[in-house]
């Protein structure tokens, strides 16, 4: 298939679906902030993924359950003012959909209502069912979110590698077809073996972004800040880092320091 890049002024869930028609890969990072959206927008991603790892990533909490919605739609709105061409996503936390779809709605009309996000992104299948459809009832879209579900850490116990049993593996093709029948308009599938996420994204029309999970799915999401090499401690086998920020940012920061205390700045011409 051509993967002849094609220009769009604009992403929207429909450009998604064509971009799956057409073989063209579907780029996806997170941000959480005006200054760096702007950045990341303006060098021609696909999708920005307000992502609820704002917890790890902005608050320093150890897990993404403590994030509220009130912080999601702060993070979501400063992101939003910075976006000419990226379709926006935004994470619905812990807590405000699962088993109750009234609440789940609720939730999404906030964060569509009060951030101006495009769309939101919700972790699990089939017990989250009732509140995918009810969100989607109010035309807001639905990205869906398979296998390692960080939302879920207290009952995996571990961040490992998720579905290498055939049951599980069952489950998650099960879910990914019911996600795409509900309508959502794409699914995020993290830390799966490569060859499942290759069958599952072979066997839903909808396009399915991988984080962790091989070369043979739609598209690839990463964490931002992991992928700048600004969270040094993060090391996971998937992620790929472009830069040394951590280290370069140091460096410029005991530049800095330097400079302050040996008096060198500012010099003359950097004062009035
Ligand atoms: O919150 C997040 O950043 C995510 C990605 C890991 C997909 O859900």
């Amino acid at each position: 298939m051509s993967a002849a890049k094609k220009e769009y002024k604009r992403i929207t869930t429909k450009t998604l679906f064509e971009m799956k028609k057409q073989g063209e890969k579907i780029a996806m990072l997170t941000a959480y902030d005006y200054t760096m959206a702007k950045i990341v927008d303006h060098a021609g991603i696909d999708i920005i993924l307000v992502g609820d790892s704002a917890s790890n990533v902005m608050a320093g909490h150890e897990t993404t359950l403590p994030i509220t919605l009130d912080q999601m739609i702060y993070h979501a709105s400063s992101v939003v003012r910075a976006i000419d061409r990226a379709l926006v996503v935004v994470d619905l936390p812990f807590g405000t959909y699962q088993g109750n779809s009234r609440q789940a709605l609720d939730s999404a009309i906030r964060i569509m209502k009060e951030s101006g996000g495009h769309s939101v992104k919700l972790e699990g299948g089939a017990e989250i069912s009732e509140s995918i459809t009810r969100i989607l009832s109010a035309g807001i879209p639905v990205m869906g979110h398979l296998g390692l579900t960080p939302q879920s850490i207290y009952k995996f116990g571990t961040y490992s590698v998720r579905a290498r049993e055939e049951e599980e593996a069952g489950k998650l093709m099960a879910d990914a077809k019911l996600l795409e029948e509900l309508g959502c308009f794409a699914i995020v599938l993290e830390k799966v073996p490569a060859k499942l996420a290759k069958e599952v994204a072979e066997s839903v029309s909808i396009p399915v972004i991988g984080i962790g999970a091989g070369d043979g799915v739609d598209g690839q999401v990463l964490v931002t800040h992991d992928m700048l090499g600004m969270t040094h401690e993060f090391s996971p086998r998937f992620l790929r880092r472009y830069l040394d920020l951590y280290t370069e940012m140091g460096n410029a920061f005991k530049s800095y320091i330097s400079d302050v205390k040996s008096k060198d700045f500012p010099n003359k011409e950097e004062q009035y």
